[in-house]
């Protein structure tokens, strides 16, 4: 029986996991297909419910339905209950369990890349959406000592630092005004500001003011490669990282909840990359 793996979400058209979840599967000689489904929110329950399916491996899950698939599985693994959004659903044997590996992902991609370990530093998160939450609960995992989070609409960064507070970690705080960031190791931006196709796709989130030299920046949007946070935080002498890493990072831990196999990591990365020069020489100009 062949297998079969997609992406859930709308619009999908653009994901890049097709790309490199399908080059891992056959980087791996496994016969199975990853699909694309752009899914109505009328037809999210059918399309999860057929999940069960024994020649269904799972799915990823993105914008607009990470909260909303809860419900329809059996089980929350990993972070995903205290996170409060799903990503990645794996059948097992019938029964549907949901993790996160949004989070686990950053801080895989950051280790990897930069080498860079979470324990005893300050971060800053700029951003409380969903992406957001899922790396303040792992960045928490992994042993941070103070995280900030500041957002343009203060309700939720105060919503999430309580969220956070109340798994039991201290030292987890919303910051009322643009933060000043000279006191933070690692600097996260996590909104969508700066990424083509998004809201303000030239501009970047305050956040930089005042970081230090050493310190170490990351923008989550991929795309573009070069983001006005990730060039701003370059000129001010700053470590970076762009939102590559992340993405292959948690669609990688997915591969494993999948297939069971180790991911074949360069493989994925390198389709990625290819898909996203391609896509940069058909853009207009
Ligand atoms: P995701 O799951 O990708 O994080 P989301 O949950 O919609 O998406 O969150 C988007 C994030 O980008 C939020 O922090 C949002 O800020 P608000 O909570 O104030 O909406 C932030 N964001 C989006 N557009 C923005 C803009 N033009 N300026 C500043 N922040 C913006």
């Amino acid at each position: 029986m062949r297998h079969i793996a997609g992406i859930i979400g709308s619009p999908v058209g653009h994901s890049l996991s097709p790309v490199f979840q399908q080059a891992a599967l056959e980087a791996c000689g496994l016969d199975a297909e990853y699909q694309r489904w752009e899914t109505t929110a009328a037809v999210l329950p059918t399309r999860v419910a057929a999940l069960r399916e024994s020649r269904y491996l799972g799915a990823n899950v993105t914008i607009p339905y990470k909260e909303q698939v809860i419900p329809m599985l059996d089980e929350l693994g990993g972070q995903s209950a205290r996170v409060g959004a799903v990503n990645t659903i794996v059948n097992r044997a019938g029964r549907l369990l949901g993790f996160n590996t949004d989070g686990p992902g950053f801080v895989a991609a950051l280790r990897e890349q930069l080498a860079f370990d979470l324990a005893g530093v300050d971060v800053l998160l700029i951003g409380a959406g969903g992406a957001a939450r899922g790396i303040a609960f792992a960045v928490a995992d992994a042993g941070a000592r103070r995280i900030g989070i500041w957002n343009r609409t203060a309700d939720r960064a105060a919503r999430l630092a309580g969220d956070v507070t109340a798994a039991g970690y201290r030292q987890v705080f919303p910051l009322p005004a643009p933060p000043v960031t000279a006191d933070y190791d690692l600097v996260v931006q996590t909104t969508s500001v700066g990424m083509d196709g998004g809201p303000e796709p030239g501009g970047a989130a305050p956040g930089l003011d005042g970081a230090r030299v050493g310190a170490v920046a990351v923008d989550i949007v991929y795309a573009p490669a070069m983001t006005p946070f990730l060039r701003e935080a370059g000129e001010r002498g700053l470590r970076t990282l762009g939102g590559l890493p992340m993405l292959i990072h948690q669609g990688a831990l997915a591969f494993e909840l999948f297939t069971g196999v180790p991911a074949p990591l360069d493989a994925m990365f390198d389709a990625a990359r290819r898909e996203l020069a391609s896509r940069q020489a058909e853009a207009p100009r």
